[in-house]
């Protein structure tokens, strides 16, 4: 069993000792420690995702042998921005792992922000109220700035442009279902690139297995940030860009993971109106890959899947929608002591 170091590690090793040997109460044996805070994917590792997935199995294969381990816990959902898988499923996994919710779903308007507290102090005053804070902001620097402040488990549900670490590892848990490996990997990642935070993600966390490769395709205006070519080109990992979605390259991938024109992340509506529509991929296209390639999105979409390729075999969204929920209550477990 992979063991997380010690300066990652939020539950003292012997206290999963005793868990282990308190399975009659607590229903459930946890071998699995999370990190103290989930804010980055750049906190990943393979053993880190490795035992993450093994205990995303081990649930999904007997949800109720877990449904005491947060029993007596508060989770708080504080959404600065709008969400419906991340916070229902992450809402969803707490309360199926026994732990009790409070939320705040708009905490943009809803919350003492509008009166101008900052985010600091709101976290402070959260966290007397909660085990675990799960948080959705707009600003780029949110999530760091909020493990800094807090000393109960933080869990960043997106933040800005750059990072929504627990949707890549939902991410890389139906890649890896499918293909039974994370490595040796063909990905083709479309649509807005530069200000889409899940993608950053992904390849950051798909960059930690072995050749793995990348097309990025995306329109002019919204093309991978070079902050991401730069660390790319750092690791010697293969990639190329183009503005182009075509057959000649969706037959080499093994996964297209499509992603929306983020229209509420555009300076000026003229840039959106440049980048909108160009990129669609329909039923036509799907059927150009490889037989045992699949259609991969964080969701929701607007206009770039046509939905005749819901029914195509290689469409995996809502699979990969309501896998969020497994690995997101192997993350909750996790916190078991905390
Ligand atoms: N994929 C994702 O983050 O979806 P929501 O915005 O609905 O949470």
């Amino acid at each position: 069993m992979y063991i997380l170091p010690s300066s990652l590690c939020y539950n003292r090793i012997s206290r999963k000792l005793r868990d282990a040997g308190d399975a009659g109460r607590n229903r459930c044996i946890l071998q699995f420690a999370i990190m103290k805070h989930v804010y980055s994917s750049e906190q990943f590792t393979t053993g880190f995702i490795t035992e993450l997935f093994a205990l995303t199995d081990k649930i999904r294969a007997n949800p109720g042998d877990f449904q005491d381990a947060l029993k007596g816990k508060v989770i708080a959902t504080l959404f600065y921005e709008p969400s419906t898988r991340t916070r229902l499923s992450f809402e969803s996994a707490a309360v199926i792992l026994g732990a009790q919710v409070i939320s705040t779903e708009n905490a943009r308007e809803f919350s003492s922000a509008i009166k101008g507290e900052t985010l600091e102090d709101t976290l402070k005053v959260v966290e007397g109220y909660a085990d675990v804070i799960i948080m959705r902001h707009f600003e780029d620097d949110s999530a760091e700035r909020a493990q800094k402040v807090l000393s109960v488990p933080f869990i960043n549900a997106g933040s800005g442009k750059r990072e929504h670490p627990t949707q890549a590892l939902l991410d890389l848990y139906t890649i890896y279902r499918e293909f039974g490996r994370l490595n040796n990997l063909r990905v083709a990642c479309v649509g807005d690139l530069l200000r889409g935070r899940t993608v950053y993600s992904l390849v950051k966390s798909m960059m930690l297995f072995e050749n793995n490769s990348f097309i990025f395709i995306a329109p002019e205006n919204s093309r991978i940030h070079a902050d991401m070519k730069n660390k790319l080109n750092m690791s010697n990992i293969d990639f190329i860009e183009t503005d182009m979605l075509d057959e000649s390259i969706l037959r080499k991938v093994d996964v297209v993971y499509m992603t929306r024109i983020q229209k509420e992340r555009f300076d000026n509506e003229a840039e959106y109106l440049r980048a909108k529509g160009k990129l669609i991929l329909t039923n036509k296209l799907v059927n150009c890959m490889k037989d045992d390639a699949i259609v991969m999105h964080p969701l929701p979409r607007v206009d770039e899947i046509d939905v005749e390729v819901d029914a195509n075999p290689r469409a995996r969204y809502f699979t990969q929608a309501h896998n969020g929920l497994w690995v997101r209550m192997a993350i909750l477990a996790g916190y078991k002591n905390a």
